[in-house]
C-alpha cells in the first residue's frame, strides 16, 4: 500500500492506495474554506498552521495500515510554499520512522490521474485543467510525456471565480457560490468583452473580465438582484474565454479523447458548454468524479503508484518543495 498526503493549499488529505488493484482503501480531507471565507482568498500562513492541526489527526487514524505500506508519496509541486512543507516534512518523517522510499508528486499530474482513481490510465488525452492555480490545456501521451500547449498569463479561470464572490461579499471558494448565483441570472444582461478574443495566440487571461466584472459591481451597488444577471454574465463570457481558445486550437489538433480536470472542473456550465464544443468531433469527454474534482490526496495516491512501479523515488535530501513548477 502507499500512503499520500496533499497539502499544496487550503486542504489536508491523506489517502491509502493498494498497489495491485488501485484500490482506494482511506481517504480523508479537512478542508479549510470555512476559516479562509472572511478573507475571500488562502491565507498562506493560516492554512500552514491549519495543515499542521489536521494532517496527525487524519495520520492517526492510518496507524492500522503503517505495517503494509511500501512507500509514502506526498505533493512537493506546485503549490504554496509554506503549506507543502508541512506535507512533506510529514512524508519524510514517517519515510525515515518505517524506512520506505519516499515519492514526491506534481500537484497538476496528480489532477490528470484523478480521472482514474481505481481505474486504469487512458492515454492519449487532451486535458483542460482548471484550478485555483491554474488554468493549462496539456496534451498527455503517458506520464513521462506530458507537454502543455496553452496556459493563463494571469489570473486562472477558478482564481477568478474566488475574486468576483469577494467583490460581491459572498465568501470563500467562489466558483460553487457564483455558480448557485448565476442559475437565475441573465447571462447576455452584461455585455462583458471575451478576454485575447482578437489575439491569435493560444492563451488565456482574466485580469481584464476581472476588472470588468468589478466596474459593474460598483455600479450595481446595494442591488443584489443585480449580482445574479453580473454572475451569470460573468460566468458565461469567463467559459466562451475558454471554448473560443480551445475552438481554435482544435482547428489543428482535433480532439479524440477530451479530459476536464480541477477543482473548477465541477462546473456545471463548463461542462455543458464543452460537451457542445466537443460534439462535431465526436470526441469523448472524460470527467473525474466530482469529490476528486477539487485537492485530494486520491489523486496523488494514483499518480504514486506509477511511480512506484518505476522506482521513481527519492531521498530525503531531495525532495524539496518547489512551489512554482510545470507537469
Ligand atoms: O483544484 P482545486 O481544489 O485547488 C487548486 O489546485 O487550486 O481548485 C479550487 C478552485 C477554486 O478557485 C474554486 O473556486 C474553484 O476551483 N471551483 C469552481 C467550482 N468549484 C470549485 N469554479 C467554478 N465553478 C465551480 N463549480
Ligand atoms: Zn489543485
Amino acid at each position: 500500500m502507499i500512503l499520500s498526503i496533499e497539502s499544496s493549499c487550503d486542504d489536508s488529505a491523506i489517502a491509502i492506495t493498494e498497489i495491485a488493484t488501485k484500490k482506494l482503501l482511506f481517504h480523508k480531507k479537512i478542508s479549510q474554506e470555512i476559516e479562509h471565507s472572511v478573507y475571500g482568498g488562502v491565507v498562506p500562513e493560516l492554512a500552514a498552521r491549519l495543515h499542521a492541526k489536521a494532517l496527525p489527526k487524519i495520520l492517526e487514524q492510518c496507524k492500522p495500515y503503517f505495517d503494509k505500506l511500501k512507500a509514502i508519496a506526498v505533493t512537493s509541486s506546485p503549490g504554496l510554499a509554506v503549506t507543502l512543507v508541512e506535507g512533506v516534512t510529514m512524508a519524510k518523517a514517517i519515510a525515515l520512522a518505517l524506512n520506505i522510499p519516499l515519492i514526491g508528486v506534481n500537484h497538476l499530474v496528480g489532477h490528470i490521474y484523478s480521472l482514474f482513481i481505481e481505474k486504469e490510465t487512458q492515454f492519449p488525452l487532451t486535458v483542460l485543467l482548471v484550478s485555483g492555480g491554474h488554468t493549462q490545456v496539456m496534451e498527455v501521451e503517458s506520464l513521462e510525456n506530458i507537454k502543455t500547449v496553452a496556459k493563463s498569463m494571469d489570473d486562472s479561470f477558478g482564481e477568478s471565480f474566488d475574486k468576483v464572490a469577494k467583490m460581491m461579499g459572498l465568501g470563500y471558494p467562489g466558483g460553487p457560490l457564483i455558480q448557485e448565483l448565476a442559475k437565475d441570472g441573465d447571462r447576455l444582461k452584461y455585455n462583458f468583452t471575451v478576454p485575447l478574443h482578437q489575439s491569435p495566440k493560444i492563451a488565456f487571461s482574466y485580469s481584464g473580465l476581472k476588472n470588468a466584472v468589478r466596474l459593474a459591481v460598483e455600479a450595481a451597488g446595494d442591488d443584489k438582484e443585480e449580482y445574479k444577471h453580473i454572475a451569470a454574465s460573468f460566468e458565461h463570457i469567463a467559459t466562451k474565454h475558454l471554448t473560443m481558445k480551445l475552438k481554435k486550437y482544435f482547428k489543428t489538433n482535433p480532439p479524440k479523447h477530451f479530459a476536464i480536470v480541477g477543482g473548477a472542473s465541477a462546473n456545471l456550465y463548463l461542462r455543458a458548454q464543452i460537451e457542445q464544443l466537443l460534439d462535431p468531433y465526436k470526441a469523448e469527454l472524460l470527467l473525474s468524479e466530482l469529490q476528486y474534482c477539487s485537492d485530494n490526496a486520491a489523486m496523488i495516491g494514483r499518480v504514486a503508484i506509477e511511480m512506484y512501479e518505476q522506482k521513481n523515488f527519492s531521498t530525503l535530501d531531495e525532495l524539496n518543495v518547489v512551489p512554482k513548477s510545470t507537469p
